[in-house]
């Protein structure tokens, strides 16, 4: 097959949602539909459940499940579906976001009763940074859910996003009934069948007004969804694709996922309208995903937790060209040469070595710990792919030697749980003590526990009070030395050495942000 031939054929994706909406239930009715399991309950939960959040060794383990369910690619009508994984803990959120950099659309689940959640618009602002297209599934419609156009007005709102409904969903809860397919132009009405995976209770239904609409759903349901119908199209603009790929839009399906009800109307619509892999930035051009010459850059790099193998799986995302196992490749920061020769790629159930892939794919290539997150690989250009920025921490400690015979091996162990994108690491300019920044508590047992286990080395965190870190920078150097100094107490650099102001207060970020207006404040790395 041609090179464009497999570029249009492929979707890569990620599901997100606010913990316990249904990601990992749809996740797995999505790959039942592509026959890439076989079975429900085959996709483990990678959610910790509560109450087990201080006992980061189970997450780990549930973590190192979640590697084998990474990416999960299956072929659904000849169309190329990878379905990359993101951690269900929100302590890990800042792997989700790095995953965000990898896909060319998402589609987010949201729970019917409950709206639009914190996590939700966290994951949300990540998408609209880069523009991702989303497609809204909103889930549990078999539980008493709020009124459909509240919701829409909700996640409209919430989002910041138009939206667009192409279902729309006949009552919740007991009186569920089902959803009628604008897209489609169907009615599909609610089973709880699990196994469903053909669409053997929908009727074609395009004339709504048809009084047989009123056996199927009883008069008075009939009529109110005629009516909810006609708001539809009388507030709604018609569906604009074009706009749902420019990250516009937000097209909305209803569907109850644990009953896999809705599933397959989404992955129809999905596969038709979401993108094919889209152009990457390089800081130096753009990469077309249909250029002969292979490119791609790592996201996510995972360890193994297993003190017996300590080695780990960077993912690589192909941007362009076709990638050969055991070709030479530029790995561009170091300048050297490197081939794979048992590069891996998950498709269906299994996990295997493969010769080639393409622009859209992900593969997983194994690393000895040479590998850091944003690395480029290409036939020789020197490029350096953008997008791929650190967010502000939320949590921040000392980090501090506990057992000054092992200083060399904790300066190596943090250096690389650094570079795996674990945490980031800032060097006070009033005390020269560092500081971790991570976006959940866990991170901190995470990095204690794996200094001590991988690299043998002790630390001990001391508390430190910080509200956020920003990356500043300003083309008035004068003022840039002024804050500098009259913030010294406040001011740190990160790992590469650049300026970063510690608020302590949200007050004390929005008084320098008023103070000193020549002054930019960056909540991402990359400006
Ligand atoms: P997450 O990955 O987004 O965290 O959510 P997950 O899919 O694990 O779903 C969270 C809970 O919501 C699960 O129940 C799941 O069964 C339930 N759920 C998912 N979709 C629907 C739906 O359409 N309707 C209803 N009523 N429930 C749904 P749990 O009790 O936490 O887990 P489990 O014991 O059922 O696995």
């Amino acid at each position: 097959m041609a090179l464009i031939d497999e570029i249009t054929r492929r979707r890569t994706f990620a599901v997100i949602a606010h913990p316990d909406a249904g990601k990992t239930t749809l996740t797995e009715k999505l790959l039942l539909f592509g026959g890439a399991i076989h079975v429900a309950g085959a996709v483990k939960s990678n959610k910790i459940k509560k109450g087990a959040t201080s006992d980061f060794m189970e997450i780990e383990r549930q973590r190192g499940i979640s590697v084998a369910t990474s990416v999960m690619g299956f072929n659904y009508k000849d169309v190329k579906i990878n379905i990359l994984d993101t951690p269900g803990h929100e302590d890990f959120a800042e792997d989700t976001y790095r995953t965000l950099t990898a896909v060319d659309s998402v589609i987010i689940v949201i729970d019917g009763a409950k709206g639009v959640e914190a996590q939700t618009l966290k994951l949300m602002n990540v998408c609209r940074m880069r523009s991702t297209p989303v497609i809204v599934f909103v889930n549990k419609m078999d539980r008493p859910c709020k009124d459909p156009f509240d919701l829409l007005d909700e996640i409209e709102k919430e989002l910041q996003i138009r939206v667009r409904p192409l279902a729309f969903p006949i009552s919740s809860g007991d009186t569920f009934k089902g959803v009628y397919n604008i897209y489609e132009k169907n009615l599909s009405l609610f089973t709880s069948d699990e196994r469903q995976t053909a669409d053997a209770s929908t009727v074609d239904f395009s004339d709504i007004s048809s009084p047989e609409l009123d056996d199927y759903i009883t008069p008075s349901y009939a009529k109110q969804l005629r009516e909810d119908l006609e708001i539809v199209e009388g507030i709604y603009d018609d569906f604009d694709r074009q706009a749902y790929l420019d990250g516009k839009l937000a097209p909305v399906f209803f569907g109850s996922a644990v009953n896999n009800f809705g599933v397959r109307e989404l992955l129809e619509c999905f596969i038709r309208i979401a993108p094919s892999p889209r152009p990457s930035t390089t800081e130096s051009r753009q990469i077309e995903p249909s250029e002969a010459k292979m490119t791609g850059f790592i996201f996510k790099i995972h360890a193994n937790m297993d003190p017996n193998h300590r080695d780990r799986i960077a993912f690589m995302k192909i941007c362009s060209g076709t990638f050969e196992r055991n070709k030479n490749y530029l790995h561009v920061r170091s300048g050297k040469q490197l081939k794979f020769s048992s590069p891996t790629a998950f498709m269906a159930e299994k996990k295997s070595v493969i010769d080639f892939a393409y622009p859209g794919d992900i593969v997983g290539l194994h690393d000895t710990g040479t590998f850091k997150i944003g690395d480029t690989f290409t036939e020789g250009e020197k490029l350096k792919f953008t997008g791929i920025p650190s967010f502000s921490p939320e949590l921040f400690r000392y980090i501090e030697n506990a057992d000054p015979m092992k200083f060399k091996q904790l300066a190596k162990g943090v250096d690389q749980l650094m570079d795996e994108g674990v945490a980031q690491l800032f060097t006070s300019s009033l005390n020269g003590r560092k500081i971790i920044g991570t976006v959940g508590q866990l991170q901190f047992e995470v990095i204690q526990y794996r200094l001590e286990h991988e690299y043998g080395a002790k630390c001990r965190w001391e508390p430190i009070s910080i509200y956020k870190a920003c990356w500043i920078e300003s083309d008035n150097q004068e003022q840039l030395a002024d804050f500098k100094r009259r913030k010294h107490s406040n001011m740190a650099v990160d790992k590469h050495g650049r300026d970063v102001f510690l608020a302590d207060t949200s007050y004390a970020l929005a008084l320098a942000q008023e103070n000193f207006k020549d002054i930019r404040f960056h909540f991402t790395s990359e400006f």
